[in-house]
């Protein structure tokens, strides 16, 4: 058969840059600060740590096997390894669950797009608690404002994606990983000059084991681990099929994981300072950027430019991995359906754009759909909570079936050990902890969560 030229990254540098750029998103500057904040900080930040090394960094590395030693599609990876019915299904899961997250994702990247706008033209100067709600409101309510930011996101996106994997995906992440770390970096430092920086340091890093719910904390955590690090959908499977032969795959695993962790911690370093400086409610959910961060920069010397390099850092941020989760659904229709890229890159953002109109127009209380709800929760939070919670750690306790139990050893050897130069060890480690540890954690973790255990 003619075997089809396929792109891939041209260096493990960019590897890393790439993978990253997909870990790190809004899930680090926007869900995961309030997320801490609504769980009790530290301990929370505990849980999920855990939840990352158990189950996230096995997962993640079935991934990377699958896409690297197939050079495929989420759909070709997995038919490479059984003929199965019931794996294609997974396939076909991921690809829904890709577009699941992109619906609502984009909505937050377009309110994130649209405080860029706010902040050049000067609208947060001296706001107070009122006008920074009010300002959200007007940015979430819509129906116009945020469709259209949202169309702006995925035009954005779009082009970088027709671009292809070199051109496009990489060259955006090579430029834009090393601009946004340093620009996280510069706000977390101003964040520890503040007053309220020790209380920060302490939240986040001191544990106090007051009244949690273990089950939902747990469960939160671990849906947070997915969402973090791009997981159970096939992104990283996608991403790990343009990588070259000799990357070190587990070396590359465990930099994502402890770089994308340190973003996060970054982005907390930067935001609660100012919330306990200023007096912000860590807990307040979603708003919590989007309304403290206007108001806190308000308040500090040189707030105005501040603000405005916040933003884009989170824009650029949010971009980045909404063309990760976008390419799982695009390389599929070109590689399988033969679809051309363009055709492809066109037709999931239209997709995007119209089921996505159910998250955005619910996203606010007030908003046009805002007051419909399905299984009790709002369409938005509908998109967010069945992806995270639910979807993809059902997508990667089958992901770690499928490599755990139906991959032949011998290929999984070749990719860690001839490939990636690990050491046969660290192999027979993770393939016990893939089959033993990772699955039946997933799988208590489900049972307590309906209440079965
Ligand atoms: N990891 C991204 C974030 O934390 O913002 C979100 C994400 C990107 C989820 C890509 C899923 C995905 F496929």
């Amino acid at each position: 058969m003619e075997k089809v030229k396929r792109e891939g990254f041209s260096s493990s540098l960019v590897v890393f840059f790439a993978t990253l750029s997909s870990a790190v998103g809004l899930g680090n500057i926007w869900k995961f600060p309030y997320i801490v904040g609504q769980n009790g900080g530290a301990t929370f930040i505990l849980i999920y740590l855990l939840c990352v090394l158990g189950v996230g960094l096995p997962v993640m590395l079935s991934e990377f096997i699958l896409g690297r030693s197939s050079k495929k599609n989420v759909m070709g990876a997995i038919s490479d390894v059984t003929p199965r019915k019931f794996f294609k299904s997974v396939g076909i899961f991921g690809i829904i669950v890709a577009f699941a997250i992109s619906c609502f994702y984009t909505a937050v990247a377009g309110w994130v797009y649209s405080y860029i706008g706010k902040a050049i033209l000067g609208k947060f100067r001296g706001v107070d608690t009122v006008q920074a709600k009010e300002i959200f409101d007007t940015t979430t309510v819509g129906p116009l404002q945020p469709v259209l930011w949202q169309v702006v996101v995925l035009i954005v996106s779009s082009i970088i994606l027709i671009k292809g994997v070199r051109s496009g995906i990489e060259r955006v992440a090579r430029i834009g990983m090393p601009i946004l770390l340093g620009l996280l970096i510069a706000c977390a430092v101003r964040g520890l000059f503040l007053e309220g920086g020790k209380d920060a340091i302490g939240y986040l890093f001191i544990p106090s084991f007051k009244d949690i719910s273990l089950v939902s904390v747990v469960m939160t955590a671990l849906g947070l681990a997915f969402f973090k690090l791009s997981l159970g959908m096939g992104t990283m499977m996608t991403y790990a099929s343009y990588f070259p032969d000799d990357n070190n795959l587990l070396g590359n695993a465990v930099k994502v994981i402890i770089g994308d962790t340190i973003v996060s911690l970054l982005a907390g370093m930067a935001i609660f300072p100012s919330v306990f400086t200023f007096g912000g409610e860590p807990g307040s959910g979603p708003g919590l950027l989007f309304e403290t961060i206007p108001l806190i920069f308000s308040k500090l010397p040189g707030g105005n430019v501040l603000i405005i390099i916040f933003f884009i850092l989170a824009g650029l941020a949010a971009t980045m991995a909404t063309i990760s989760m976008l390419e799982v659904p695009i390389a599929y229709l070109s590689e399988e359906r033969k679809i051309s890229r363009k055709g492809a890159v066109i037709c999931t953002s239209i997709v995007v754009a119209v089921v996505g109109l159910l998250a955005t127009l619910s996203a606010n209380p007030q908003g046009l759909l805002g007051q419909k709800f399905i299984f009790k929760m709002t369409f938005f939070n509908f998109f967010d909570y069945i992806s995270s919670n639910i979807l993809m750690p059902i997508g990667g306790l089958l992901l770690a079936i499928l490599v755990g139990y139906f991959m032949k050893k011998e290929r999984i050897r070749h990719e860690l050990v001839e490939k990636s130069g690990n050491s046969v060890g660290m192999m027979n480690l993770y393939y016990f902890i893939l089959r033993y540890i990772t699955p039946v954690l997933l799988i208590i973790v489900f049972l307590s969560a309906l209440n079965i255990i």
